[in-house]
C-alpha cells in the first residue's frame, strides 16, 4: 500500500488538527484511519432528519476558550457565533441558575440578598471549616468536605450530592476531592455557564468545521476501520494514536482504565414551534421531583435553542449516566491513575508514536484544551523540521 508520512488514528479533533496542520504548514501526508463511520469525534453533530434541528450525536458541545492561539485557530474554519450558554436546574420543582448566584439562592431559600458583600456574607455563613487534631485548618479530603468548604450543607444535600451520585453512581465522600473542587459558585448575578472571553458555536456546526479541516488532498481518510485491524498493512513514517492508551497495550493483559459513560434517549414532539423547555441545558440534580417521582436521568439537551433553530416540531435528549459504553469521563480514583501512570511510562517509550488526545492521555479534555495539545505536539514533534528548511 502506499506510503504515508503520517499514519493517525482517530478522525476527531486531536488527529484532525495534527493531520490539518501537516498538510498546510509541511506539504506533509497523512492518512486517517477513523474506527467509527464519521469524522469529528465526539464533536460530530448532523441534522436530525425528522425534525430538522441540528443535534449532537454524544451530547451538547459548546465552545469556550482563554486561549487566544486556540480562537485564532478555530477562526480558520467556521463563522463563530457569539453564544454565552446558560444552564438551568429543576431543584425543589424551581428553575435557578447553575452555576449557584444570587439568584439561585435567593430562588432556593427565599432570601433577599442583593449584593455581593451580601452573598459572601450569605456564603461565609453556609460555608463548613474542617479541622485537624491540633485544631488547625485543614484541606478536604474527599468531594464532600470540598463541597461543603464551597457552598455549605444546604445547597450540598439539594444540588451537589444527588447530582455527583447520579453522574458517578458514588457519593462525593466517596470520591476524591478533584471531583467537586471547581465547583463554580458566584457572588453576582452572572448566570453564565463558562466565564471564558471566547465563547461561540459554530454557524454550520462542528462537523462541517471537521470537513474543512481534512479536504485537503494531503490528507486521506478511512472511516468503518479498526486501526488495530489494519496496523500490519500499514506504511507511516510516523504514528499518533488518539485512541485509547489501554487498547494500544492491550497484549500487556493490564487491567482496563475505567470510564463513565453516558445514554441518550430521543424524544421528539410534533406541534411544537416553542420550545419543550426553558434553556438549551436543563439539569435535575435531584433524585426525586417535587411530586416524589424518581428522576433517574442527569440533564435534558433541546437542541433547537442553540443558534435559534426552527423547526414546528423539537427535540430533545434525556442523558443518563452509566458504566460500560463509550468512554466519556476518566473515573477519578486512585487505583485508575497509578494505572495509568504504567500505561504512561510504556507509552513514553513507544519509538515513533506520539499519543494525542483524551483518550490517549485518560484526561478529560475540553475542546479548546483537545485542540492546543494537539498544537503544541505537533510544534515539538516539528521543531527540527522547521528548523532544517527554515
Ligand atoms: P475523540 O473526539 O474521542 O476522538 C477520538 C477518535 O478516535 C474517535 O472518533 C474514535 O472513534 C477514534 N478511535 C479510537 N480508537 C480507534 C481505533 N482503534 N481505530 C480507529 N479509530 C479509533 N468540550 C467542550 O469544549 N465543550 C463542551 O461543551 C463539551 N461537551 C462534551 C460533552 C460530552 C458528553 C463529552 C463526552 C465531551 C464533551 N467535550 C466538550 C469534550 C470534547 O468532546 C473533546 O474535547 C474532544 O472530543 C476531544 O477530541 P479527541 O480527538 O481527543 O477525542
Ligand atoms: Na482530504
Amino acid at each position: 500500500s502506499k506510503e504515508y508520512d503520517n499514519c493517525i488514528v482517530g478522525a476527531g479533533l486531536s488527529g484532525s488538527v495534527i493531520a490539518e496542520n501537516y498538510a498546510t504548514k509541511l506539504g506533509q501526508t497523512s492518512l486517517i484511519i477513523e474506527k467509527r463511520n464519521h469524522i469529528g469525534g465526539n464533536c460530530y453533530d448532523y441534522t436530525d432528519t425528522e425534525t430538522g434541528i441540528r443535534v449532537s450525536l454524544f451530547g451538547a458541545h459548546l465552545f469556550h476558550t482563554r486561549h487566544e492561539r486556540v480562537w485564532e485557530y478555530v477562526q480558520r474554519f467556521s463563522e463563530w457565533v457569539p453564544y454565552e450558554h446558560q444552564v438551568l436546574g429543576i431543584v425543589n420543582g424551581k428553575h435557578v441558575p447553575i452555576p449557584v448566584t444570587i439568584d439561585t439562592v435567593n430562588t432556593l431559600f427565599d432570601e433577599k440578598i442583593a449584593s455581593t458583600e451580601e452573598m459572601d456574607e450569605w456564603l461565609k455563613k453556609e460555608q463548613v471549616t474542617f479541622y485537624d487534631e491540633d485544631g488547625e485548618e485543614r484541606e478536604a479530603e474527599n468531594s464532600e468536605e470540598v463541597a461543603l468548604m464551597r457552598v455549605g450543607q444546604r445547597l450540598y444535600d439539594l444540588m451537589f450530592k444527588p447530582y455527583t451520585f447520579k453522574q458517578w453512581a458514588k457519593y462525593p465522600a466517596e470520591l476524591g476531592p478533584e471531583v467537586l473542587s471547581r465547583i463554580p459558585v458566584r457572588n453576582n448575578h452572572d448566570g453564565r455557564y463558562f466565564s471564558d472571553p471566547h465563547q461561540a458555536l459554530p454557524k454550520d456546526g462542528y462537523t462541517a468545521i471537521f470537513d474543512k479541516m481534512l479536504s485537503s488532498p494531503k490528507i486521506t481518510v478511512v472511516t468503518n476501520t479498526d486501526y488495530f485491524e489494519v496496523r500490519d498493512k500499514l506504511k507511516c513514517k510516523r504514528l499518533y494514536y488518539t485512541g485509547p492508551v489501554d487498547s494500544y497495550f492491550a497484549d500487556l493483559g493490564w487491567a482496563k482504565l475505567e470510564y463513565r459513560s453516558l445514554s441518550f434517549e430521543r424524544v421528539v414532539k410534533d406541534n411544537t414551534p416553542g420550545y419543550f423547555q426553558q434553556a438549551s441545558v436543563v439539569n435535575h440534580p435531584q433524585a426525586t421531583d417535587v411530586d416524589g417521582k424518581e428522576v433517574d436521568f442527569t440533564r435534558i439537551v433541546e437542541y433547537k435553542h442553540l443558534l435559534n433553530q426552527t423547526s414546528d416540531k423539537t427535540i430533545y435528549f434525556i442523558e443518563r449516566s452509566k458504566d460500560g459504553g463509550e468512554p466519556y469521563y476518566p473515573v477519578p480514583n486512585d487505583e485508575n491513575k497509578n494505572l495509568y501512570k504504567r500505561y504512561q511510562e510504556m507509552a513514553e517509550k513507544e519509538e515513533g508514536v506520539t499519543f494525542v488526545g483524551r483518550l490517549a492521555n485518560y484526561k478529560y479534555f475540553n475542546m479548546d484544551d483537545a485542540i492546543l495539545n494537539a498544537l503544541e505536539l505537533f510544534d515539538k514533534d516539528t521543531k527540527d523540521i522547521k528548523t532544517a528548511t527554515g
